[in-house]
């Protein structure tokens, strides 16, 4: 599946629509009496089931029997409660973990076995994706339809591509030397093994997907797992972890706790016997992440925020498909993408121009609850994030940007705001240097390329970059000046399970998927044989 600009997506632009209300101020935002769709019955069913943490293949309950609520953030309901694990539940995965890894049957399964495992669970998850689209959509507020068309079908492709690394972990042999043993014959060559014990904290903005990017290449290279899903969106995890068992994992190859960041994921971070942690969240908690990992080395790998630019040249071969790629970068998943493209930069002489189209795109996104068949942009995740964007937006309106569209909370019931368009802003203002991880872009003009590339390279982030142009020369240059891990040309928000991302500089350690992703999870042995 691939998500390309031109597809309809949530910042698609909708037919003038009659239903709704229109505030003419950043989306339309859905009428409080219109009637949502009911929760399937088979997805309200699983949600009335209890909640418990998945250790050594079997559900337990936390082990101090606490549990917290997972809200749906249309309206703020509970969805069912969830255990809140800890310190003690997290110990007690990583020894599960750690015996599989030693002694259990995983070790022992070819890795052709465990590629077909790894298919299977791709295959399942296809299976179930009406049903992960509405959990997902449900427990973090995306549009059903969107996680139907991407996050579900982006995970199981993952499964199904890391599947085929698990036969293909092949090591090298090496001609040497050896200067200082003259005469003397070696055969050496290096094995590639499984680093062990992973612990893996995963955020709220793609659930599903953060756990197949995390789960995938851990597996396919023969490590055993304790998985904690972020506290805002437990849920598709738990169910993920059922269809892991479906699908034949071991016992204590995959365990999955839910629990708080400053509790569970500080423990997990923190153990003595995990060999890796592997996180994506905010920069500020990865930097407790590597601290926390120091006390015994264990190897990190961070996936955090960005700032990231779209720079739009005027030689832009279509400037529609520009404004609609503008569009997307930023409202795609309401602006809760590590990689949105938050800042655009275009060339001064169709400023007006580009800035109008992304306003006025904005203005047509369907805001609703995400299971509304219309929903284009659903709430975000949490009251916190709802505060903590808005936040944002009034600091920014006090130091004297102008919204062109938006700038404010949308309804009072649930935790919706409208897409926003900010111009007016300086390289000072607080909306233009940090991650808002919210609908809202900041625009400004430039006039040429050598002016332009200092500008976006001056932030400590470095996760994506997107440019738009025909001129190839140009596009080139520029994608070999940004100090970005991911590039777009004339295009946004292209994934692939074989294409590896990442940040440069605070943006992150380490590139997941791809073939790259492998090199987090193995540890290369080098064996020499005397042959004298
Ligand atoms: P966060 O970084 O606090 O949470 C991400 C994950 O880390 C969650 O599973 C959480 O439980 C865990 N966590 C939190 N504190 C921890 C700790 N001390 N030790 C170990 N694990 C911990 O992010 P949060 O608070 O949900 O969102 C805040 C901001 O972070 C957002 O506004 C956004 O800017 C950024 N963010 C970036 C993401 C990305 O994809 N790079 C994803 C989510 C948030
Ligand atoms: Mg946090």
């Amino acid at each position: 599946m691939k998500t390309t600009s031109s597809r309809p997506q949530s910042t698609a632009r909708s037919p003038k629509t009659t239903n709704g209300r229109h505030n003419g101020k950043g989306g339309v935002h859905r009428g409080p009496t219109q009637p949502v769709p009911q929760v399937s019955s088979k997805v309200s069913s699983w949600l009335a089931r209890p909640k418990h943490n998945l250790i050594d293949g079997q559900w337990v309950p936390a082990a101090s029997g606490k549990t917290f609520a997972s809200p749906n953030p249309a309206d703020g309901s509970v969805l069912a409660r969830v255990p809140d694990g800890d310190r003690e539940d997290i110990d007690r995965a990583v020894k599960a973990a750690r015996k599989a890894f030693e002694r259990g049957n995983w070790r022992r399964m070819t890795p052709s076995e465990r590629g077909q495992l790894l298919w299977r669970v791709g295959d399942l998850l296809l299976e179930h994706a009406d049903e992960f689209a509405e959990l997902e959509s449900l427990d973090n507020g995306k549009p059903r339809a969107v996680a139907r068309a991407a996050d579900v079908p982006l995970a199981a492709d993952l499964f199904h591509y890391m599947a085929g690394w698990a036969t293909k972990l092949e090591g090298s042999t090496i001609p040497i030397s050896v200067p200082y043993a003259p005469g003397a014959r070696f055969h050496a060559f290096t094995l590639r093994e499984p680093v062990g014990v992973v612990g893996q904290i995963i955020p709220w903005n793609f659930p599903l997907l953060m756990a197949a990017w995390k789960l995938g290449p851990a597996l396919a290279t023969g490590n055993c797992v304790v998985l904690k899903p972020a506290e805002q969106t437990p849920l598709s995890a738990l169910r993920l972890g059922e269809l892991l068992l479906q699908a034949g994992l071991p016992e204590g190859v995959v365990n999955v706790v839910t629990g708080y960041g400053e509790t569970a994921g500080a423990a997990l971070a923190a153990h003595e016997d995990v060999d890796k942690v592997a996180f994506t969240g905010s920069t500020e908690v990865g930097k407790l992440i590597v601290r926390a990992a120091s006390g015994n080395l264990k190897k990190v790998s961070l996936e955090l925020g960005g700032k990231s630019p779209n720079i739009v040249f005027q030689d832009t071969t279509n400037l529609e498909a520009a404004i609609q790629g503008a569009a997307n970068a930023i409202f795609f998943n309401h602006g809760q993408c590590c990689c949105a493209g938050s800042r655009l930069l275009v060339e001064k002489v169709i400023f007006d121009e580009v800035v109008s189209g992304v306003a006025q795109a904005a203005k047509q996104i369907k805001l609703g609850p995400g299971l509304a068949p219309d929903t284009q942009m659903g709430p975000l995740v949490s009251e916190e994030q709802l505060n903590r964007v808005t936040r944002y937006l009034h600091q920014g309106k006090q130091d004297g940007a102008c919204y062109v569209t938006g700038g404010s909370r949308s309804g009072e019931q649930g935790y919706f705001v409208q897409p926003t368009v900010a111009t007016g802003v300086n390289p000072r203002m607080s909306i233009v240097r940090e991650e808002i991880f919210g609908p809202v872009v900041v625009a400004e003009p430039f006039t040429t390329l050598e002016e332009v590339i200092p500008r976006v390279n001056a932030t400590p982030y470095g996760l994506a970059a997107g440019v738009w142009t025909k001129d190839i020369a140009k596009a080139h240059r520029v994608a070999a000046e940004l100090k970005a891990g991911t590039v777009w040309i004339n295009c946004y928000n292209i994934f692939d399970a074989a294409l590896p991302f990442g940040g440069y500089k605070q943006s992150g350690w380490g590139r997941e998927m791809g073939h790259e992703v492998l090199e987090l999870y193995t540890e290369t042995k080098a064996v020499v044989v005397n042959i004298s």
